[in-house]
């Protein structure tokens, strides 16, 4: 569906890409993994059309992804949920729900908004509560709510599990299948290697905005050099 080749991208002088490969396919889980600054931000900013591809290319269900034009990727579905969450602090749960719909005709919203609540039954209650006076994992739920408003193709998500408590992370590795079991791809950017893998069908390693290692889920848990990285083992 989603193909990275050999793509180099940066800010300014800096290059942070350089020559990147990777593919999400039909159906999968992703995980993009790699150290602080390793460039995994970078990367789905570039496929979300906010930093220009210098060089290389990026296809999309097998025709080029324009780059740098984050209205057209986002009109091609390609939703990101970016690091840091980002809602709209003073709109309400709901508007900020309905503001991830803005590019779809508005009738197909209440069925939406009836699948978000059914995920997360916490935006329910709390649809009239401004979004800034949310907790961090309840930002977090409505982040990924917006996001699932657009309707997306591919949901792109950038640390869904930072800073948050250990049942809020589970509850949301859950809802991330729960999304994908639906038929959305998702390429997954996360800390925790451990519970990203155990989700992903398959997943990358970047380091220094390069590939680094690649396999399944199960391969790269199982593997020494991620356990020693990223494990913490
Ligand atoms: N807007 C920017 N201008 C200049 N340099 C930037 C900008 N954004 C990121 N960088 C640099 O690009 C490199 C990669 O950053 P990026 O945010 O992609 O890393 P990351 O893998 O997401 O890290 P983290 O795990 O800390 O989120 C870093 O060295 C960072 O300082
Ligand atoms: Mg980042």
């Amino acid at each position: 569906m989603l193909k990275l080749h050999d793509v180099h991208a940066g800010y300014g002088a800096i290059e942070v890409l350089k020559n990147l490969t990777l593919e999400v396919q039909a159906g999968e889980i992703v995980a993009l993994l790699g150290a602080n600054g390793a460039g995994k931000s970078t990367t789905l900013l570039t496929i979300a059309g906010v930093v220009p591809v210098r060089s290389g290319m990026i296809t999309w269900q097998g025709a080029p992804l324009p780059t740098g034009k984050a209205d057209v990727v986002l009109r091609q579905g390609i939703c990101l949920c970016p690091e840091g969450r980002h809602i709209f602090p003073r709109l309400t749960v709901l508007e900020n729900l309905i503001s991830g719909s803005l590019l779809l005709p508005a009738n197909r919203n209440a069925a939406k908004l009836e699948e978000i609540f059914h995920y997360f039954p916490l935006l329910a209650e709390r649809r009239k509560q401004l979004g800034g006076t949310l907790s961090g994992g309840e930002q977090q739920m409505l982040a990924i709510g917006r996001a699932m408003m657009g309707e997306p193709k591919l949901l792109m998500l950038d640390e869904p599990s930072l800073g948050l408590a250990p049942q809020i992370v589970s509850r949301i590795f859950e809802i991330i299948r729960l999304i994908n079991q639906k038929g959305v791809p998702i390429l997954l950017v996360e800390q925790n290697a451990q519970q990203a893998l155990r989700i992903a069908h398959r997943g990358y390693v970047i380091v220094t905005g390069k590939n680094q290692l690649t396999g399944t889920g199960a391969e790269l848990l199982a593997s020494d050099e991620v356990r020693q990285a990223y494990l913490g083992e």
